[in-house]
């Protein structure tokens, strides 16, 4: 019997043979000639000579084994609509959007930006455009105008999907005048705008790009479409995400590497076998739903559940009565979403029949302890935290229940998964820290393992700028993220050491909120961080300078200005990128040369001493903010 140290050693030096093996989990039409040509690092190519397709291992390959067994269970507690796709029915829909796309003129490489909220044809649209080779670039529903525009900019879609509207706590949230503001916004502009109408919101069609979903998808009822086949390092898609900078980066992921990182993941930590069924509460538009909604569990051959709500509505016992309804045997949500649950009757616990879950995965944002012992108690299963990122695709650190039985402790992802080749490096001087309970920057030296992100789409020198750093005849890839291992390899995930914040597992960038709130016509300047909040994990606070101060004389038109600028960013960026409070000063608290200190500012808000300020211009500046959180 292996172990994990061993299984995990053994993914690195011999990393051929190991994924060499692993690969033998998908389907190929080509097999590979090589498993990883590292010949120009950072960049990695795996299984190379390989040619597959991301749809065909999702979909295809499961008609011969379980053609009428459930694959996609879509539950909305928004419309009340329940419905199940056999693989056989995911198949023959996902051939009628494939079949619309290539009307459109989409073709192999060509990109479509998916702008849905958790309804199946977001999911038809994604498996549609990895079986025609197209690249897909899912953007989160509740994002708005301004960061959509970004981003339809950077992708240059030929076509974009989406919908007349989302729903969130049974109200109807119109999605198609965003849509069209960001393509007013765009400079770059599609040929086609392929919409679903689900009959919520009223739309406006623009003659000649608008068309209507329904039409074309009974035109083509009966149609075939046969999966596009491509070289393993063909970009399956991009998905963008928030960094130091206010421009979000395309993460570009590949075909035959992602394929393989899912399935084998699925096997050695997810334990999800084919016929079970799979529920992650995550949505599309983020990396859990690309990999733990869509691809993971539909490679694996398990029934995967879409759902479309709240998680505490109609009561905070619906998720548990899809465990027993759909015999759930792999669950995977955030951290938030189970402090959300706390909050509601225990009872709801104990109401339903959960003996088919194996293990509850939670992902996204640091696991407090109070709430992993609540939710570990209640569900009597194991619940495994594991950390990743959007860049990664899969998990980095978890205990990996399929080749591990170690014990979880609480506060810990667990150690390295096999294939990550996981550093603690000195913040500093970049060297790496060996010994237990050094706190380090979180680091992998490369290659990465297959599924992570190729390069930043249409920015190679962005990629290896941002995320690489040599030590000699080695480079390391930083994860941002501060992090502690303790002396049986577990890691303690410290927090972020940029401007990225985490709001109820949501990855925003600190630096899009303040040039969002900058727009405003009164506001100078502008300071936002995050602040530990006990059912979010983080919030977003704004500190702002106004330009002319004698337009907000009292509290009530501070109360007013600080609506608007709210308003602004709900408009620009969603309503999920929203600060908290938007308090003002007369100054920010910076350096002598002009920065900002805002891990000092952050320091504040949380009560904890703001450490060396020596550096600090005017001290009266971090004073103010000090006056105001002390005055709440
Ligand atoms: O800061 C880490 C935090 O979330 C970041 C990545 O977010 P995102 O790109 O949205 O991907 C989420 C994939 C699950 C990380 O850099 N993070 C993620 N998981 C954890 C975590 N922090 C602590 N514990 C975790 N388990």
């Amino acid at each position: 019997m292996t172990t994990y140290a061993e299984f995990h050693q053994r993914s690195l030096t011999d990393r051929d043979g190991f994924w060499g093996e692993q690969a033998k989990l998908v389907d190929w039409k080509v097999q590979p000639t090589q498993v990883c040509d590292y010949s120009n690092p950072p960049f990695a190519k795996w299984f190379v000579g390989g040619v597959t397709n991301l749809c065909h291992n999702a979909v295809d390959r499961h008609l011969v084994t379980r053609p009428d067994q459930a694959a996609l269970i879509f539950v909305s507690t928004e419309t009340n609509q329940e419905k199940v796709y056999s693989f056989r029915e995911l198949h023959a829909e996902v051939q009628r959007m494939a079949a619309t796309l290539k009307e459109l003129g989409v073709g192999k490489g060509d990109r479509v930006l998916i702008y849905m909220p958790m309804i199946p044809e977001a999911a038809f649209a994604m498996l549609a455009c990895t079986r025609i080779g197209a690249i897909h670039s899912v953007v989160f529903g509740g994002f708005a105008s301004g960061s959509l525009a970004s981003r339809i900019e950077d992708a240059a879609p030929k076509v974009v999907v989406s919908a007349d509207a989302g729903s969130r706590g049974g109200k109807a949230v119109a999605y198609k005048p965003l849509l069209d503001e960001a393509l007013r916004l765009s400079k770059f502009k599609p040929e086609s705008v392929l919409l679903v109408d689900r009959g919520m919101a009223p739309m406006e069609m623009v003659a000649g790009r608008d068309k209507l979903w329904a039409p074309l998808r009974e035109k083509n009822m009966n149609v075939v479409v046969p999966c596009e086949w491509v070289d393993a390092t063909h970009p399956s898609y991009t998905l963008y995400t928030s960094g130091t900078t206010g421009k979000p980066k395309g993460v570009q992921r590949d075909t035959g590497g992602y394929a393989v990182a899912l399935a084998a993941s699925m096997k050695h930590i997810y334990c999800g076998e084919a016929g079970e069924t799979y529920f992650s509460t995550s949505d599309i538009g983020w990396v859990v739903g690309h990999s733990y909604i869509i691809y993971g569990p539909l490679i694996a051959g398990m029934a995967t559940i879409m759902y479309e709500g709240l998680p505490i509505r109609p009561d905070g016992g619906i998720w548990w009565s899809l465990i027993e309804k759909y015999k759930v045997t792999v669950m995977f949500s955030a951290p938030t979403a189970i402090r959300v649950l706390k909050k509601q009757d225990p009872a709801l616990l104990k109401k339903y029949d959960l003996s088919s879950l194996k293990a509850l995965f939670l992902a996204g944002e640091p696991l407090d302890q109070p709430t992993a012992q609540w939710i570990s108690e209640g569900l009597g299963r194991p619940i495994v935290d594991n950390y990743w990122q959007t860049e990664t695709g899969w998990p980095i650190l978890a205990i990996s229940k399929g080749v591990d039985d170690a014990p979880t402790k609480f506060g810990s992802p667990g150690k390295a998964v096999y294939g990550y080749n996981v550093k603690l490096l000195d913040e500093s001087t970049g060297e790496e820290l060996t010994g237990a309970n050094q706190k380090g920057v979180v680091a992998i030296e490369g290659p990465l393992p297959p599924g992570c992100l190729q390069t930043v789409w249409g920015d190679d020198a962005r990629f290896v700028s941002t995320y690489w750093t040599t030590i000699p005849g080695r480079m390391i890839y930083s994860t941002f993220d501060w992090g502690i291992r303790d002396e049986d390899g577990y890691y303690f995930i410290l927090g972020r050491t940029d401007d990225v914040i985490n709001v109820a597992g949501h990855r925003l960038g600190t630096r899009e909120i303040e040039e969002s709130i900058s727009a405003h016509p009164n506001v100078a300047e502008v300071a936002v961080v995050g602040v530990a909040d006990q059912l979010k994990g983080q919030v977003a606070m704004a500190f702002a300078v106004v330009k002319d101060a004698s337009k907000i004389p009292d509290d009530a038109s501070k109360l007013a200005l600080e609506g608007e600028i709210m308003k602004i960013v709900d408009k620009d960026l969603g309503a999920v990128a929203r600060p908290a409070r938007v308090r003002f000063v007369t100054l920010l608290p910076k350096t002598r040369s002009g920065k900002c200190l805002r891990r000092a500012i952050t320091a504040v808000c949380e009560g904890r001493d703001p450490g060396d300020l020596t550096t600090m211009d005017d001290p009266a500046a971090l004073q103010q903010i000090k006056d105001l959180v002390a005055a709440k």
